[in-house]
């Protein structure tokens, strides 16, 4: 069967926002220490021990936002361990992840300064877990309070005269889970007892984000949303993609089989009924969707990679992981009347990772270069667009093979993302550009691509798995004809004169 699209190249819905192609890094294995922190005496190019290869990959595909201190992490963890001269921060255990000591070098300072060098919003998560009122009150004055207060004397004290601007709040983590175990009756009543003392101080203006469900805990959102939605700027959901039906049959992260591949894809599609059934909810007590939707946590889990600490959630990154990545993007876009941003879980060397590293070593992964071609829907336009595709079928179970998005940013270049599913077959694609204006189209386009499911970028060769040119495709008056590759992720981009 040809695949159809129809894009509405002069019919927006909506605004991408870029904060949708945000991140999020713990204090969890790899992370922070090694993938960020190195230190200032590492051998490591580094700047005020902040690793300089990292932060150069990450400005590249214009990172908008990053989520720290956790996860997990973030509901035990106490921020004045983490402010003054590195001999006082106390040493503690990471009892979350591997039982590692954490020295704390990595604190609040290093946090605001690799924001800087990222030029991104950073976006603090708050532990209501274990933290009281006034530690998570006296952390936004040690931030943000411009004046004379216990706070800010601390922070000039340490070194930064001057506040940072602080815009996203998280006010605790998974409460349902390692956060607290709380039921949300109990967790909405704290939420709207905490955020009370998030002050904003002077034009500092917070945008408080409250803990919101897991998965398809729909109740959850339902008791938030009755009880605590005029306290909050935005609520978060946290969907992981795994293979199997559950947390114990995850799989591997590479050697898996074409069920896998299938299974991986058509989870990873739920994201869509998930975000469709809570904005279903948040409709019902905010109508006018003043209340955004944060998914800061997503992202393929897999097992570990062999004889790597359990605790770090070390797995390697392939086309399928590119693949999840657009199906997950163009997801987000179709709800970019609610979702306001998502954090991918982890940046560097944890989960489905942008970047690892190995010692000095760096390499960019599959799910790297899909961050990289999307950037250009950053705050662009979302265009209508109408698929018709065929089916990608195994074993009697079946996905759309072909998934589309379309957008214009704001000098009129319009961005059509494609992603073929199908791990065997190519898909014809008809793209009929409605609308369209110009008696001169221009168009190039990148793909990303692999020969094998689990291709993957190695220390040893870095650019197994990398965009490319992409010619397949011949303009016919306001349609286009594609042929994509099997297991591919393309970008076109449009120029009308
Ligand atoms: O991203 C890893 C963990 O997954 C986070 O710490 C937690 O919030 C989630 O369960």
């Amino acid at each position: 069967m040809a695949n159809q699209v129809t894009i509405h190249v002069d019919q927006s819905a909506g605004t991408i926002n870029r904060n949708i192609y945000g991140h999020f890094s713990e204090h969890l294995g790899r992370c922070i220490y090694e993938g960020f922190w190195v230190g200032e005496d590492s051998p490591i190019p580094n700047t005020a021990g902040i690793r300089n290869d990292v932060v150069e990959a990450l400005r590249k595909i214009k990172i908008p936002v990053l989520r720290w201190p956790g996860g997990c992490f973030a509901d035990e963890y106490h921020w004045k361990d983490g402010i003054g001269p590195n001999e006082n921060r106390k040493q503690m255990v990471n009892t979350h992840w591997g039982g590692v000591v954490e020295n704390n070098h990595f604190g609040t300072h290093e946090f605001m300064l690799l924001c800087e060098m990222l030029e991104c919003e950073p976006y603090i998560s708050g532990n209501v877990g274990s933290g009281t009122v006034q530690e998570m009150s006296e952390w936004v004055e040690y931030m943000t309070f411009d004046g004379v207060s216990p706070m800010a004397e601390l922070r000039g004290q340490n070194g930064h005269e001057k506040p940072w601007k602080i815009k996203y709040f998280g006010v605790g983590n998974e409460n349902w889970g390692c956060g607290g175990n709380m039921r949300p009756e109990y967790y909405a009543d704290l939420y709207r007892q905490f955020q009370t003392y998030v002050r904003n101080y002077g034009d500092n203006k917070i945008h408080k984000i409250a803990c919101g469900p897991n998965v398809d805990d729909y109740n959850w959102m339902e008791v938030l949303m009755a009880n605590a939605h005029r306290h909050m700027d935005a609520i978060s959901l946290h969907y992981y993609t795994i293979p199997g039906e559950f947390w114990t049959e995850k799989g591997a992260a590479t050697g898996f089989s074409e069920s896998d591949w299938f299974g991986t894809l058509k989870k990873a599609l739920w994201m869509d009924e998930l975000i469709t059934k809570h904005s279903t909810i948040m409709d019902r007590h905010d109508p006018e969707k003043r209340v955004g939707l944060i998914v800061d946590e997503w992202g393929t889990w897999f097992d570990v990679e062999p004889g790597t600490n359990p605790g770090f959630l070390y797995q390697q990154n392939t086309i399928r992981d590119a693949l999840v990545a657009g199906l997950t993007f163009h997801i987000f876009h179709d709800h970019c009347d609610r979702v306001e941003m998502a954090n991918i879980a982890q940046v560097v060397n944890v989960l489905q990772s942008v970047i690892l590293t190995e010692g000095e070593k760096m390499i960019l992964t599959p799910t790297y270069h899909v961050f990289d071609m999307f950037k250009v829907h950053q705050d662009a336009e979302l265009l209508y667009n109408h698929t018709v595709t065929a089916d990608y079928e195994l074993d009697g179970n079946k996905i759309p093979q072909v998934s589309v998005s379309a957008s214009k940013d704001k000098n009129g270049i319009i961005h059509i993302s494609l992603c073929n599913v199908s791990h065997k077959d190519e898909a014809d694609l008809k793209i009929d550009l409605r609308g369209l204006t110009g008696s001169q189209v221009k168009i190039s386009g990148t793909e990303l691509k692999a020969t094998t499911m689990d291709a993957h970028n190695t220390f040893e060769q870095p650019e197994n798995v990398a965009p490319s040119e992409f010619t397949a495709f011949k303009l016919n008056g306001t349609d286009i004809d594609v042929k994509l590759a099997p297991m591919s992720v393309t970008v076109l981009e449009l120029i009308a004169e």
